[in-house]
């Protein structure tokens, strides 16, 4: 078998060692990103001088053929092929001879690796944002058709002050807009060619890691040879991006399976988007909500796999770092099924409002709104709240309506009903950023505009 490193050894590797340490089976899926790699890197070789015109040429020209035999599923793998940058570099030395011999030229496997997850991680958390965007599309849509349809807002899940139904949707909305600034902030932080740093400490040949970045579109170029090699803050920080997502689209999942209940009876899934039981002909499962919720665990743990695989590295490259590959993937596809699924699980399931409503319209529902009537007299709210916490108290131990105690009650009386009329606690929460109409619908303008604005920095 030969290996990248034959010329050192007497004998070849073990099938023990290349059945342990390959990573061709996984690292498959950087190929088109090495190719761009390796490209970019023989025509800086070219512009160096060290290899002519024609031998970058016929380099080109084989890694078209090996791009092409990648893509239609003829390239023919070897069993010494223990990742994808030996596949693609063995092949073209078969295809262009002794100018593919030339392509590793002032090249490492260290900094050719890294570039590749570099330009790989920075399409692919793209690719999330454009996700996360339908999504809060999906969730504006719902929001926006919900009007003034409410639902009580709970405080450890006991009913606290009623929300807008569109107030309470945003509040998912606002979370995932975070999301997207922070994938934005570590695509501009990644946004660094390592190419040019070889193993690790830069090379003898005139290498310009400069214009090999410009050519890869980078951003910029690494400043230390030795940091640019080990560095994996943007695996670290993508999989902290993705899990943050995910830990989002559980807490809105954990509310979708709560208000899909007959207990609870706020939704009803679509049945496209829900599973049956094979025992139980009456059930109808949110499994998508259940498995984002429970993938979650797997976001979390391939960040903290990751940052304990990276703690105890010395510089620069260690064989180690191979392991930052499948969590990330794992982690991207996690994240792309979950974001695609809720979107459609959320955009297809139906409101009971009449439910919401008559949930949120309970009378204490506007316990707080008594106390504040009183506040709004004189009364200091500590005394307004032990008057109103009295009168609920009685009402729940002497089965008397909170209506009727407030009407006959000294403090509040006949002028302070009309509070627990149906509907009016939700229009008094008036003030900026609050749960009622009148603040939701400058919210919901704000919201539709910062979405705006996160499209077009996608599309750019
Ligand atoms: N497959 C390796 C990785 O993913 C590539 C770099 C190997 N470099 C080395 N010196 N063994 O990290």
């Amino acid at each position: 078998m030969s290996t990248l490193w034959h010329g050192r050894f007497e004998s070849g590797p073990a099938e023990e060692l290349m059945a342990f340490t390959v990573s061709l089976p996984f690292d498959q899926r950087l190929a088109s990103d090495d190719i761009a790699g390796s490209r970019a890197h023989v025509r800086g070789l070219c512009r160096a001088g060290i290899l002519t015109e024609a031998e970058r040429d016929s380099v080109l020209a084989a890694l078209d053929t090996v791009e092409s035999e990648l893509a239609q599923g003829t390239f023919v793998f070897v069993a010494s092929d223990e990742d994808i940058h030996t596949s693609v570099e063995r092949r073209v030395t078969e295809l262009a001879g002794a100018a593919g011999a030339k392509l590793h030229t002032g090249r490492s496997r260290n900094d050719q690796v890294a570039t590749d997850l570099r330009l790989f991680t920075k399409r692919e958390l793209g690719a999330i944002a454009s996700r996360i965007v339908v999504f809060q599309e999906t969730l504006l849509d719902r929001a926006r058709t919900a009007g003034d349809a409410y639902l009580p807002g709970y405080t450890h899940l006991q009913r606290a002050q009623p929300v807008l139904l569109a107030h309470h949707l945003l509040a998912h909305g606002w979370a995932l807009s975070r999301d997207l600034d922070r994938l934005h902030s570590t695509i501009d932080r990644l946004d660094i060619s390592p190419l040019g740093a070889g193993a690790l400490a830069g090379s003898s040949l005139p290498l310009d890691p400069a214009g090999t970045a410009a050519d890869l579109g980078f951003a910029g170029v690494f400043a230390n040879s030795l940091d640019a090699v080990s560095d994996r803050d943007f695996v670290a920080e993508a999989l902290f991006d993705l899990a943050l997502i995910g830990v989002h689209l559980s807490r809105l999942a954990e509310e979708i399976i709560l208000w899909s209940t007959d207990e609870f009876g706020f939704l009803r899934l679509d049945d496209a988007y829900s599973t049956g039981s094979s025992m139980l002909p009456q059930k109808k499962n949110p499994d998508i909500a259940e498995l984002t919720r429970g993938k979650t665990g797997r976001l979390i743990g391939n960040l903290t796999g990751l940052l304990a695989m990276l703690k105890g590295l010395p510089l620069a490259y260690n064989r180690d770092l191979q392991e930052d590959k499948e969590p990330l993937f794992d982690s991207l596809d996690t994240v792309s099924l979950a974001l695609a699924a809720m979107t459609g699980l959320l955009g297809s399931s139906i409101f009971n409002l009449a439910a919401m409503s008559e949930a949120a319209d309970a009378p204490t529902s506007a316990a707080t709104d008594l106390a504040e009537h009183l506040v709004a007299t004189g009364v200091p709210f500590r005394d307004a709240h032990a008057i109103v916490g009295a009168l609920v108290r009685k009402s729940l131990d002497e089965g008397i309506a909170l209506r009727d105690l407030v009407g006959a009650s000294d403090d509040l009386g006949e002028s302070a009903l009309h509070l627990l009329d149906w509907g009016v606690a939700v229009q008094r929460r008036t003030t900026p950023g609050g749960a009622g109409p009148a603040a939701v619908a400058p919210q919901l303008e704000a919201f539709a505009q910062q979405l705006v604005a996160a499209k077009e920095r996608i599309g750019a």
